[in-house]
């Protein structure tokens, strides 16, 4: 589904991403990991297309194909069929939390300019049925209820839920969660894993996450990545990685 090539990423004097590999298959949950710093999400910006790598290549490949992505905007790229959440949650906080999610079936509008300024019954058919999708997904997250209320009224963790619903509405085939559970509390946490892996298979996804909660990462990962300082130290399934020592010293220093 996804292939980094070789990828490297500097800021300057800052190597964020030095020679980075990794191949995530169709329909795995594949967990990226690594101390604050380490690169994790400029490899996401680099595969959404918001930074052009310094080197290196990253493919897609939704079906057969194989397509080179490196260098093409964010919006060519989601279109494509890779979509993602934000560390820091980006949402339009003034507008409603239906709105929020039916902004995101934007990419897949068929109806032309002239038939949506003109209202015409191809267009609004279209509009009712992003409207009804819309609200399905918000009954997926569960969030059914609050759907009128201005999205800067819900509460941290349910903000991250209307995010992940505002990019299934974009129909992703590649789902990128950079730190989905931040600021959840244990019970959001719990409920947030369950989720995943029903979107997962409703929506037949493939999920690449960022995560520091270890429990979330441990619990629905088939494998995880582990980055130090721009570097991919370890790779390999949860039991596997959490008793390698490379990892053990990136995460807690060497004595
Ligand atoms: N746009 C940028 N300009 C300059 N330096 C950047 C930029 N983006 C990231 N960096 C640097 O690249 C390095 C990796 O940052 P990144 O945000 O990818 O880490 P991270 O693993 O996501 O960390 P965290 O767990 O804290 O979110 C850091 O040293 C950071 O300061
Ligand atoms: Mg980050």
């Amino acid at each position: 589904m996804l292939k980094i090539d070789n990828m490297t990423m500097k800021f300057g004097g800052v190597v964020a991403a030095n020679k980075f590999n990794a191949n995530i298959e169709k329909g795995e949950i594949v967990g990226l990991i690594g101390p604050n710093g380490a690169g994790k999400t400029t490899i996401f910006n680099v595969v959404t297309g918001v930074y052009k790598p310094t080197e290196g290549d990253i493919i897609f490949s939704p079906n057969e194909e194989e397509q080179i992505i490196t260098g093409l905007r964010p919006d060519e790229i989601a279109k494509l069929g890779i979509c993602r959440t934000f560390q820091n949650i980006r949402l339009f906080k003034q507008l409603s939390v239906l709105d929020n999610v039916f902004i995101g079936n934007h990419l897949r509008i068929k109806s032309n300019v002239f038939s949506s300024i003109l209202r015409l019954p191809t267009y609004r058919k279209e509009e009712k049925e992003m409207l009804e999708k819309s609200i399905y997904l918000l009954e997926k997250v569960d969030l059914k209820d609050e759907m009128d209320e201005k999205a800067y009224s819900l509460p941290y963790g349910k903000q991250r839920r209307l995010e992940i619903a505002r990019a299934l509405a974009t129909e992703p085939k590649l789902l990128l969660l950079d730190e989905p559970a931040a600021g959840m509390n244990p019970q959001e946490t719990r409920e947030l894993m369950g989720f995943i892996k029903d979107i997962k298979e409703e929506f037949d996804l493939t999920i690449f996450l960022i995560e520091h909660h270890m429990e979330v990462v441990m619990g629905i990962c088939d494998r995880i990545l582990v980055l130090d300082h721009g570097t991919l130290i370890a790779e390999g399934d949860p039991e596997y990685v959490q008793n390698d020592q490379r990892v053990v010293e990136a995460y807690l220093g060497v004595e």
